[in-house]
Parts: structure tokens; sequence; C-alpha cells
């Protein structure tokens, strides 16, 4: 679908940035910003900005940042199409669809999501139609799972031949570089193409709102001498961190219930699922990231985690605690028989008893209590010891007083400890966090300093870098009358600085189309680096600085002082790059043979000197440059 780029306009324009973050962040007025706990990263002091002025956001910690679109894209793991639609949706605009869609303008991620869509209707109508699909067939029975459930999770079955789906690609007319970028395609050594997935199963995972993002394939036999599972690579649409398999379909049954299982496996999702058991998501047989346990949040704070038995789905269990705590969670765990995953034991033992065992979930103590016991950490006192300050340390994690109180009791009496003793040792963990949460605050803000500081190049004088910095600047404050001086007198290539003057061409090319909101001008710079300067020079000294709190007459006055002040340097840049000019000349006279040459570079240098009196006088007129 394309959008007229005169409604993208408009939605973005009748958007109030600050409306829109607020019902996803709580967010508080500081000065002239907003500000609160980044969404897209894990803090305890909020470095999440939110400026009505700009509408833009800015994380001074996690460098997340953006325009509403952006904000909704990030938050929501959708494209850009899509937070168009639902902020269009949002105002009551009707969108102008556009009847030929043109493929050249189509946004790369709609193009890869496409080809997505053609591969997994590709995959599933082999499970559910093809000759050669039997074979899979036979193996979703044998498993127990129904065609229905075949369908709803979209599952599918690669042939085993090396170019069926190439073909189909290729008939289906699409870019094959870019079916290769998001791992459908490969190409051997003398770059003719291959399928990826052959003789497996096939597994679209979906995006929260539904999209194919990926596809996990699963070999038919296990004793096969291959990877049990190929998944898609990290792409454009697809971010294994990111990702939860299954929430596209369990996300209203999350909400319904506030609580969410968490399992291992595909499979896993898929039979509890089929079995009734709705409120399922999977970590795909890892330990959960913090970008994972961040967008499960949105739909619960209750976690039941049923990994595997075996040691490593254990230890993924351990690690998934500790994200799980930090971000506030409440954390239950099952511990199925040996040799049984919530796939098996769901078929063997039917969904009354699942059901029993998400009921029955250990705490998060009493499961890591087990753990060490299972390991033989209570054998001896020293070891006893070590593993009660472990648990200690999960308590410590969690943000909420009266839980850790309540926690310190409950081991307190387990171990038969004194409670004094556990208080005294999880003031000291708690310490130890703080200073740790401080000292990586000061790194992360020494890292935002040098973020702008190490942009200065060598060749950049110290006194030119500030110089540019500032215009740079006041060239973000949406100000045409501060863009048109600058723009006027300084051509983008002026500024020495790199970033600078590849943010000052961006803001001349919005000037040009019309559109001078800094959150245009942010979404007009393609490079992630530039992006995250622009960003923190649009916001940086406000959040500061409170004397931007005035009163609403006083914005006028700060206008116009900043048209001043944007003058006052156009003027100094302007003598500056003469200066600069004047002297390469001498340089060139005292080195140069040809008189007439010379004498050339004389006049010139007679000309900029008169310029540049002009100019100090404040006469500059830009015909004469
Ligand atoms: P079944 O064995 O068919 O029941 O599949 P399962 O989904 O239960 O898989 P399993 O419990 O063995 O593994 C859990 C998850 O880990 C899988 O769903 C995959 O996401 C992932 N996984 C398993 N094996 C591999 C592998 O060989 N490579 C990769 N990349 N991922 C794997
Ligand atoms: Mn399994």
């Amino acid at each position: 679908m394309q959008i007229p780029e005169h409604q993208v306009e408009e939605i973005r324009a009748n958007t109030d940035i600050v409306d829109l973050i607020s019902g996803y962040v709580q967010l508080r007025k500081r000065g002239r910003n907003y500000i609160g706990l980044c969404p897209f990263h894990n803090e305890k002091t909020p470095s999440f900005t939110v400026s009505p002025d700009k509408q833009i956001y800015h994380c001074f910690g996690c460098h997340a940042g953006g325009n509403a679109y952006k904000f909704l894209m990030e938050y929501k793991n959708i494209s850009f199409v899509e937070s168009v639609q639902e902020l269009a949706e949002n105002l009551g605009i009707k969108l102008e669809e556009n009847s030929a869609p043109n493929t050249e303008e189509k946004s790369e991620f709609e193009e890869l999501y496409e080809i997505n869509v053609i591969a997994a209707k590709y995959f599933s109508n082999n499970l559910l139609k093809s000759d050669g699909g039997k074979i899979a067939r036979e193996y979703f029975k044998n498993r127990k799972i129904k065609s229905t459930t075949n369908t709803t999770f979209g599952l599918g079955y690669a042939l085993p031949e090396w170019d069926k789906l190439l073909h189909h690609l290729t008939e289906s007319k699409v870019n094959l570089q870019k079916a290769k970028d998001i791992g459908l395609i490969d190409t051997r050594d003398n770059g003719t193409f291959y399928d990826k997935y052959r003789g497996r199963t096939i597994f679209p995972i979906f995006s929260p709102n539904g999209r194919v993002i990926g596809f996990g394939g699963r070999v038919m036999n296990k004793e096969e001498k291959t990877a049990k599972y190929i998944n898609s690579p990290e792409s454009k649409i697809y971010s294994k961190r990111k990702t939860l398999y299954g929430l596209y379909h369990s996300k209203e049954e999350i909400r319904r219930l506030d609580r969410a299982i968490l399992v291992e496996g595909y499979m896993d999702v898929i039979s509890l699922f089929q079995n009734g058991v709705k409120n399922v998501v999977a970590s795909s047989g890892t330990a959960l990231t913090e970008e994972q346990v961040l967008l499960l949040s949105r739909f619960t704070k209750n976690i039941v985690v049923n990994f595997d038995a075996d040691l490593a789905g254990q230890k993924a269990a351990t690690r998934s605690i500790e994200v799980l705590l930090k971000n506030g969670f409440d954390v239950k765990l099952i511990s199925l028989p040996n040799g049984e995953d919530p796939d098996s034991y769901i078929n063997n033992f039917g969904t009354e008893e699942f059901n029993k065992q998400v009921e029955n979930a250990k705490d998060f103590l009493e499961f890591q209590t087990e753990q060490f016991s299972n390991s033989g950490a209570f054998d001896d006192s020293k070891k006893s010891a070590e593993a009660i300050r472990e648990l200690v340390k999960y308590v410590a994690l969690i943000e909420d007083e009266l839980k850790r109180n309540i926690l310190i009791k409950t081991i307190s009496k387990k171990f038969n400890l004194r409670e004094k003793l556990l208080e005294k040792e999880l003031d000291n963990v708690l310490e130890l966090n703080e200073k740790n949460e401080t000292k990586s605050k000061v790194r992360i803000e020494k890292k935002n300093t040098t973020n702008i500081s190490l942009l200065q190049n060598e060749t950049d004088s110290n006194a030119s870098f500030q110089f540019e910095k500032e215009l740079i600047k006041l060239m973000l404050e949406s100000s045409e009358e501060i863009i048109e001086n600058v723009l006027d007198y300084i051509h983008p290539d002026d500024f020495k600085n790199k970033t600078f003057n590849t943010i000052a061409s961006t803001v001349e090319k919005c000037y040009h189309k019309g559109g001078i909101a800094t959150s245009q001008i942010i979404e007009e710079i393609s490079d992630e680096s530039v992006k995250t300067v622009a960003l923190s020079l649009a916001l940086g000294d406000e959040i500061i600085s409170d004397k931007w709190n005035k009163k609403k007459d006083d914005e006028d006055k700060i206008k116009l002082n900043h048209l001043q002040k944007a003058k006052d340097l156009v003027r100094k840049f302007r003598i500056s790059l003469i200066d600069s000019q004047i002297k390469a000349n001498n340089h060139q006279i005292v080195v140069e043979e040809n008189e007439e040459a010379i004498m050339e570079l004389m006049r010139e240098n007679k000309e900029l000197t008169l310029q540049r009196k002009m100019i100090m006088d404040g006469e500059g007129n830009s015909d004469l440059i």
C-alpha cells in the first residue's frame, strides 16, 4: 500500500507526540520537555525525553529516537505504513489508497514482508495440498497436530529439491537478492541461487501484528546429520532478540488472563494452543532477552516459565528469571517430570493436568532453592552460605520493597536464619547494585559526550567545531527565519565537520521541500549515528536547563534572541570562511611562480578583505559573495 506523501505529512502534523507517547509511557513535565523511563531499555532514572515543540523523542541512555511514526514502529514492532495507518485512525483521517501500487516506491520493509507472504503461502500449499507434502501431513498427524492448527499457525512444508521455492519466487517476479537477504534462498560460489529450506516442516514467525517476519524449518527426521532447526537470519524485518514466537496468536489471551506461559519451542506453543492453553509464547530455545521481556510487559507482568527439564533448559530458566525480576515481573516456574516438554506433557496427560501444573507453579525462590539443592549446594555450610547469598541477590533485583521484605522473611524461615542477618546481606547487595548503576550511568553519560566530541575530526579546530555545532542546533529549531538566514549565506558543504555537513544538507533539502519541522528533518537522515547526534543536539540543552521553563510571552523573546544569535553566528562563520580563503591564497602566493596568477590572487584577497569589512560592519550583502 502506498500512502500519498501529503497525507503522511498531514497526519504527522496533526499528531501530538506527547499525547501519543503518554499512552504507553508515564511522562512528567520537566522544563519545556517531558521525561520518563525509556520503554526501549531498562532504566531506573529517566533519560527518555519527549519534546512537544519539536515533536520528537530521544533517549539519552540507549539513543532510541525519532518522530511519532518511529515511536510506534519501534514500540509495536510494526512497519512505517502500519504506523501511519494507526495514527490516521486515531485522528479519523481516511487514507487515500493508491489503487495502482507503485512497486518502485514501495518501502523496502513492505517488499520484504510481501516476499515472506509469497513464501509462506507456497510452503503452506505444499503441506496442505501437494503430492510431495504427504510425508509432512503424516508427520504432523503423528505429532497430533490437527489440520485446523496447521492453518492457524500457517505451518508449511519445504519440498526436498534445491530449487522449488526459487522457481516459485522467480515466477512471482520477486527480487531474488532481497529473498536472499531474508534467508529464503542463498547463493553458491558460482553465483547461482538455491533454496535454504529443503525437506523441512516450516513454522512461519509472526510479528505481534501478524506479519510474517521469518521462518523456522525443522528436519523431518531427527537422525539426520544437520541442524534440527534452521531459522531466518537477522534482517531488516527480523530480530530474534525482539521476537516472541506465538505472541500474535496469544496476546489477547495473555491480556485476558493477565498471565503468560513461556516455553522453549515452536511445537510447545502450537500444542498448548491447540489444547486450549492459549496464553503461551516461546523464546525459541534461549534465555529471555531484555527486549523480549519489554515486549511481553505490554501485555502482562505475570509469567510462568516452563522450560525443558534438561540442563540447558534449566540454565536458560535461571537467566530468564534475572531479566524478568529486574523488569518487575512476577515469576513462577513449572518443572515437568524428566523427559517431558510442554508439548509431550499436554499430549500425554491432557489439558487439565497441564493447568494443574500451572496453578501449582513454584515461585522463583522455591525453584531456585531446588536448583541449588539438586546441585548439592546445601551439602556443606560453606556452599550453603554461597547459595543463600545468591538467593538474596535475586531478591535484590526486585524493585518493590514490600515484596523484597516478604521474600527475605521466606528465606529466613526456610533456612532458619535470623532475618536481621539476611537484611544486612540484602542491604550490601543493594548498595553494590546502586554503585554499579551509578557507574554505568556515568559511563553512559560519558559515552554521550564522547559521542559528540568523537565527531570532532582532527582537522576541525575546537573553535570551528563549537561554532558549527551551535549553528546546527539553531537550524534544528524549526524556525524558517533562522534556516533562511543560514542557508542564504552558508552552503552545507562549508561545514567542515562531516556529520554537521550531512545535517545541514538535510535541513536544506527539507527546506526546499517545504517542511522544516525537526521531526521531519530527523526522519530524512538515514545514517543512524548522524541521526543520534541530530536528536541530541535538538533536545540537548533543554533537559538540563530550567531556564526554558518560561511564560508564554517570553517565548517570542527567546525566538528573537535565537534569530539574533543565528545572524551573529552566520556573520562569524562567513568571516572565518573568508579568513581561511585569504590564508590559503597567501600560501599560494608564496609558492606560485606565475606573475599573472600572483596578481590575480592578490586582487582576490583585496576583494575578500573588503567583503570582510562589510560583514563586520553589518552590511553584508549576499550579492557580493
Ligand atoms: P520438537 O523437537 O519438534 O518438539 O521441537 P521443539 O520446538 O520442541 O524444539 P526443541 O525443544 O528441541 O528446541 C526448542 C527451540 O529451540 C526450537 O523451537 C527452536 O526455536 C530452537 N532450536 C532447536 N534446535 C535448534 C537448532 O538446531 N538450531 C537453531 N537455530 N535453533 C534450534
Ligand atoms: Mn519438543
